[in-house]
């Protein structure tokens, strides 16, 4: 079985095909990222435009020799996103799915995420706990099988990576930040400045980064003239602070849950510093941390072609439209 996967959620068109016996045989990923840094942000009418112009081309590179012919079933991304991002890969999709006579399934990226170490790591058995952290999302999944997920702990303002590129920013980094800050982060010493831990003691699995952000942006703005050492201080502070608030949460969801396997997902999951510090758990709490390959913790389609992979066989194809900007992991259907 052969499912052709697409992504256009926000600012990459991605196309990967699944094969249910040998994994990921053929994948193609175009980034808008150089597009939107002019701007420092997304914007998505842009963004939906460039998605038209390069789909064909990535459809045609992911393929490689492979006929489309060849695949069973079309999954593509239909929410959360942005509306006429999500939009354009879902009517590529319906054509596909029309001209090809094959099923058509429309998936939640965020599950894309959750199940993408699993494609990677067969060995991975639910339940596991995921730490899902990227440009919009941060949250702390129990992953009770598939389509079953609790949200227990999330941000109850900003996500992990917008919080990376906003103070990227405010350092003059280029956008998207977090790997800029990451980098900077490396020269500079983690306990220059004692920024705020928000709500690591409080007795429940929610984080909030707004606070810290405050104390960074107040630091900056009284140094004058600030120096390149003095930005990587900063930048190896607030580091050393969202990642001892993540790995407080994470310690506290594996005792709450008893859980003995947690995955790290999303963008920033690509962060080294924060792979270091949650692998510290493997020893102290006897459990395995996971990570999925560099190439899959952003955005890509394999994930959404694997979760394909894994659904259903769909009896009868509807086309009504299933875009959705918002769409909470706990209103999937099972
Ligand atoms: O999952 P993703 O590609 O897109 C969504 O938001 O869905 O995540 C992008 C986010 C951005 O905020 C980016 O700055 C952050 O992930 N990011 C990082 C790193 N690489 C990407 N944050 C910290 N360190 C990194 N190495
Ligand atoms: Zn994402």
């Amino acid at each position: 079985m052969k499912t052709l996967g697409i992504e256009t959620s926000c600012d990459e068109t991605a196309i990967a095909i699944y094969d249910s016996k040998e994994g990921i045989i053929g994948e193609s990923i175009y980034s808008q990222i150089d597009m939107h840094a002019e701007y420092g942000g997304v914007v998505p009418e842009l963004a939906s435009r460039d998605h038209c112009v390069k789909i064909v081309d990535v459809l045609l590179d992911a393929l490689g020799d492979l006929s489309i012919k060849k695949i069973d079933q079309i999954a593509y991304t239909s929410g959360p996103g942005l509306l006429g991002t999500l939009l354009i890969g879902e009517s590529f999709a319906q054509g596909l799915s029309i001209a090809l006579d094959i099923p058509l399934i429309p998936i939640n990226h965020l599950e894309g995420h959750l199940m993408s170490p699993m494609m990677e790591f067969p060995e991975i058995k639910m339940p596991f706990i995921c730490l899902l952290v990227s440009g919009g999302h941060t949250m702390i999944v129990d992953v009770i099988g598939k389509g079953k997920y609790e949200i227990i702990g999330q941000s109850e303002d900003d996500a992990v990576g917008e919080a990376f590129d906003k103070i990227a920013k405010l350092l003059d980094l280029p956008y998207p930040g977090g790997p800029h800050l990451e980098k900077l982060a490396l020269e500079g010493k983690s306990d220059t400045f004692d920024f705020p831990r928000p709500m690591i003691n409080s007795d429940n699995l929610n984080m909030s980064l707004s606070g810290l952000k405050t104390s960074v942006l107040y630091t900056v703005q009284k140094i004058s003239n600030i120096s390149k050492e003095e930005k990587a201080d900063i930048a190896a502070s607030f580091q050393q602070a969202i990642s001892d608030v993540l790995v407080t949460k994470i310690k506290k969801s594996i005792e709450i849950t008893g859980r003995n396997e947690v995955i790290i997902a999303g963008g920033v999951a690509a962060n080294k510093f924060l792979r270091s510090e949650f692998k510290k758990l493997e020893q102290s709490h006897n459990i395995k941390v996971y990570y999925p390959d560099l190439k899959y913790c952003g955005d890509n389609a394999a994930m959404i072609a694997f979760v394909g992979s894994m659904m259903k066989p769909i009896k009868n194809i509807d086309y009504s439209s299933k875009v959705r900007s918002r769409w909470p992991l706990n209103e999937l259907e099972i």
